[in-house]
């Protein structure tokens, strides 16, 4: 098989790339190991920035979201028994964040791709990449039992932090930047009306709590613990209590609603950079290319972000034959990463419990809170970070 791009992993990063390139009017085949229903039900990010929302609208795969989203204009911070909002319609220029699963932008993609005919080769598993230093790569991988090559111009590696793409790169080309943080979140998704219309980032002096939602009907729900936590150790009501006890702290009579757990699953948090993102007519995006803690929401964002870049630097290059774009793609990219690396880690390291923390580092998490909620300088640089950096400054 031949195409112009050949695209490894059908996440929101190698998905968001196809639609972009076939409005460039370029070509792409996308390889996804797994079967369409899993990439379709797999449960993770919630949380689209302003700019990701007006991209989704602006080039036809925003009509669901737009109807079934819910748009969020602040967040609450909860700390020593109070909460206290960051209003961002106020704070931000009237920007806000849409709470909207990111399945859902999987399955809108998904749709939108079949639907102009677009290929996506499910259960197809890339094994390896060939020839990335010449203008003939290709890719080799394994379908229904037998092994076959997509050949292309570039080939982009969307395949997240487990792939095959990054460790594909020859020995001491790429650096690595690495944190590895000492907690996880356990996450569950529950069919319980959120109990607060917006979502709520608790720092409890047992570890942080988050409450978020998909729906007026579901809630996404977090708690810390520890990042190999054995989810045997925790059933249903042990979560609950321990969300009771992290996000009901404000003394009032404000409950927490509960209701069945639809699915419950552990994640460990990591800060993880690797330069640059390229490497002949390799070019990664996404997770393959970077991680962040999940506290601020930008891992998905961050996604998007890069895969705009990379459309417009093959279109630059695959219909003008300008490839200064494609040279400097790493470069523009990491820039919009690093600030992205730098909020997520700070979100993170203000309302986490450390278990090396003394009493004077959570006396000083505490007064950083304080600063945050009762400065608008503080206040607005969290506001413009959540709702996601202009575009134009990446
Ligand atoms: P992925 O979504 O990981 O997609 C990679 C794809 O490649 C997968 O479909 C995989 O099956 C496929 N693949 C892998 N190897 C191969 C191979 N060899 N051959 C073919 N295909 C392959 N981000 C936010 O922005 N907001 C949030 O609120 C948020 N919350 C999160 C909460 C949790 C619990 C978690 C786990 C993550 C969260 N994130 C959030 C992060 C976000 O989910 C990721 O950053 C996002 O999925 C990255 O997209 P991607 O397309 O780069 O990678
Ligand atoms: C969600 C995830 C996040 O990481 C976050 O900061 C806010 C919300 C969510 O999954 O809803």
């Amino acid at each position: 098989m031949r195409t112009e791009v050949g695209i490894v992993g059908a996440g929101p990063a190698g998905l968001m790339l196809a639609h972009l390139l076939h409005l460039e009017g370029i070509e792409s085949v996308i390889l996804e190991a797994r079967t369409r229903q899993y990439v379709e039900e797999r449960i993770r990010a919630g949380v689209i920035e302003q700019w990701v929302r007006d991209l989704l609208i602006e080039t036809g795969v925003g009509g669901r979201m737009e109807r079934e989203g819910l748009v969020h204009h602040g967040i609450e911070l909860r700390f020593k028994g109070a909460g206290h909002r960051i209003d961002f319609a106020d704070l931000a220029g009237g920007r806000g964040v849409t709470v909207y699963g990111q399945h859902e932008v999987v399955k809108d993609l998904i749709a939108a791709r079949l639907a102009y005919g677009g290929e996506i080769v499910f259960e197809a598993q890339a094994a390896s990449l060939q020839d990335v230093e010449t203008d003939k790569p290709f890719i080799r991988y394994r379908k229904d039992g037998e092994e076959r090559e997509l050949h292309c111009d570039v080939i982009a590696g969307c395949d997240g932090f487990h792939g095959i793409c990054r460790p594909a790169v020859p020995e001491g080309v790429l650096s690595f930047f690495e944190r590895v943080y000492p907690f996880g979140w356990l996450g569950i998704l529950a069919k319980a009306p959120p109990a607060s219309e917006e979502l709520i980032y608790s720092s409890h002096d047992e570890g942080f709590a988050l409450l978020s939602m998909r729906s007026p009907e579901i809630s996404r729900l977090y708690i810390q613990c520890h990042p190999d936590e054995d989810l045997s150790q925790w059933p249903d009501e042990r979560v609950w209590s321990e969300l009771h006890r992290r996000l009901e702290t404000t003394g009032d009579d404000w409950h927490l609603t509960e209701g069945p757990v639809l699915q419950k699953g552990v994640t460990a948090m990591r800060s993880f950079v690797v330069e640059p993102m390229q490497h002949g007519r390799l070019f990664l995006t996404g997770d393959a290319a970077h991680i962040v803690p999940p506290t601020g929401a930008k891992g998905m964002n961050l996604a998007i972000a890069d895969v705009r870049v990379l459309s417009r630097a093959l279109s630059a290059f695959l219909r003008q034959g300008r490839a200064d774009l494609l040279e400097s793609y790493s470069e523009t990219c990491l820039r919009r990463i690093w600030k992205a690396q730098r909020f997520s880690w700070w979100m993170t390291s203000m309302l986490h419990r450390f278990d090396e923390h003394t009493p004077f580092d959570r006396r000083r998490q505490l007064a950083e809170l304080d600063y945050v909620t009762s400065s608008r300088a503080a206040a607005t640089s969290l506001a413009e970070n959540y709702v996601g950096l202009p575009m134009e400054q990446a």
